[in-house]
């Protein structure tokens, strides 16, 4: 998933973050600080939100990438995500923003995963979160970063803290779902941090 050959180095300063959830601003605002970077969103920017049109996580994120790059004339970083379970065949995978209907209630998107759950009649209740995060650079020079957490849906929800999906989900050789964590523990081993670190890896190094 990774394309780092001669990959230009992203400088320390501001970042501008090709996306308007305020969950994963807030989180990649704490994943990056540690390297001196300052995230801005494009939320922060009055940006558009460009439509996600393809068919992979990797394609949104890089969509949403190329949007900010060409909005800003900096480079870019999205970050594409979701919520992948097992016996739903993956689902709600890129679609997981979506599946809490307009405007946004995850309330209702981690009732309606529950419900499929019961419907299909697996006693799996394995998940994963995926995290691509993507680079574009206003050369052309784009790259994909791809980090993954497996855990358990727990039901009811627990916890208030993170956002999304975070309180149904407790990571594997954890008791706490992710709504109930301390956020630096959740940055310790969450799909998103994995994510950064190989990109930082590859690009900060
Ligand atoms: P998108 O990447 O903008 O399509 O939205 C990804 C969606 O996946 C978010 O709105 C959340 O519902 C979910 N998601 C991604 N990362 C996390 C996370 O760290 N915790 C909980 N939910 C997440």
């Amino acid at each position: 998933m990774n394309k780092a050959t001669a990959m230009p180095r992203l400088v320390p300063g501001k970042l501008v973050a090709a996306t308007h959830n305020k969950g994963k601003v807030s989180e990649l605002k704490d994943l990056f600080a540690p390297h001196g970077f300052e995230v801005v969103s494009a939320l922060e920017l009055g940006l558009d939100e460009p439509e996600e049109t393809e068919n992979s996580f990797a394609g949104n994120a890089l969509l949403k990438a190329r949007a900010a790059m060409k909005a800003t004339g900096l480079p870019a970083l999205s970050d594409d995500s979701g919520l992948s379970v097992t016996a739903l065949g993956g689902q709600p995978g890129i679609y997981s923003a979506r599946w809490a209907g307009e405007p946004r209630d995850f309330h209702k998107a981690m009732e309606k995963v529950e419900s499929e759950l019961k419907a299909s009649g697996s006693a799996d209740r394995s998940a994963k979160f995926v995290c691509v995060l993507a680079v574009a650079w206003p050369d052309g020079t784009e790259a994909v970063y791809e980090g993954e957490v497996h855990g358990t849906l727990v039901w009811p929800p627990r916890g208030e803290r993170g956002f999304g999906y975070d309180p149904v989900f407790v990571a594997d050789g954890e008791t706490e779902t992710f709504g109930e964590m301390e956020p630096e523990r959740k940055h310790a081993m969450s799909h998103r941090a994995r994510a950064v670190e190989k990109l930082r890896a590859a690009l900060l190094a």
